[in-house]
């Protein structure tokens, strides 16, 4: 498959997707984000992978969505294009995991981007904003929801309403990143954990997040619940058996994805 806006490689397990748009700091098109949608639906259902990592430049992950374009819309224009519906949504349906590698600036839909992924790692110099107050619009691909999910109602607010930019730092600090590394070593950090998740058990994977995003969608006792469900059909599995058995044989687990 050739691209115009990523580059795509296979790593092992591993299927790393970088965005590439680097003139216009991967602002996110029609074109790009079509790229990244199938990309990722291309790993989903390739048995071989097990993870996916998402990742731009050292000084953008994303600086948001199109301006250029988004100036030329009129609401008829986004709303039968169906914008930032069409070519998003899908990812919030892909069942691997996606790990987000950002250095530089993920901003507006770059935030909302990280934000659709399971884990954003960031490098020291990433730099998180929904700046699109300044002009006249709002956050428009999830940031006034998965924002105060993940950082509290008042970080939100803080930063949809006064656009100002959240440092790596207080990024962790607030948990909208799992953990900051050096710059220089983003990547291979990032591909590291990625690695790990593939080598653990591809369904049992599925199934843990799967079961952490419904506590986002669900009240606890359901949410404890269907956790329950997916649990106990873990018993089910090769892997389970493979795993335990494993531990107490003392000999490292040979998964089979079944
Ligand atoms: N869309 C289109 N082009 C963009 C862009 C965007 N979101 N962000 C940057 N660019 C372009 C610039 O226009 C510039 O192009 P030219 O060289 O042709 O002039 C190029 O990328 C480099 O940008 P700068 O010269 O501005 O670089 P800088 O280092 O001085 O500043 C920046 C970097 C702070 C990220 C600045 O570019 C910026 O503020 N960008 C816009 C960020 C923004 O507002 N994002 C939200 C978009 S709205 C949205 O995303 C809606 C939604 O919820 C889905």
């Amino acid at each position: 498959m050739s691209h115009q806006y990523i580059l795509v490689q296979k790593k092992d397990r591993v299927g790393l997707i970088t965005l590439n748009r680097p003139a216009v700091l991967n602002a996110l098109n029609d074109t790009l984000m079509d790229e990244v949608c199938a990309a990722l639906a291309h790993f989903d259902a390739d048995e071989e992978i097990g993870c996916m990592v998402l990742t731009g430049s050292d000084k953008a992950f994303a600086a948001g969505a199109d301006i250029g374009v988004m100036a030329q819309y009129g609401l008829m224009d986004v709303y039968k294009g169906d914008y930032i519906t069409r070519n998003w949504a899908p990812i919030s349906r892909i069942r691997k995991p996606i790990i987000a590698a950002v250095a530089g600036y993920a901003l507006g839909g770059g935030c909302e981007l990280a934000m659709l992924c399971d884990i954003i790692i960031a490098a020291d110099n990433a730099k998180f904003a929904q700046p699109e107050v300044k002009l006249g619009t709002m956050p428009g691909a999830g940031g006034t929801q998965r924002l105060p999910r993940a950082v509290s109602k008042a970080k939100a607010m803080d930063m949809c309403l006064s656009a100002r930019m959240m440092d790596a730092t207080e990024a962790e600090r607030a948990g909208l990143v799992s953990r900051v590394v050096p710059l220089a070593q983003l990547l291979s950090e990032v591909i590291k954990t990625a690695e790990t998740i593939a080598s653990y058990s591809l369904p049992i994977v599925m199934m843990i997040k799967e079961a952490v995003n419904r506590s986002y969608e669900t009240g606890l006792a359901e949410g404890v619940h269907f956790e329950r469900r997916l649990f106990y059909s873990t018993f089910a599995s090769e892997d389970q058996k493979e795993g335990m058995h494993a531990f107490l044989e003392k000999r490292p687990a040979h998964f089979q994805h079944k």
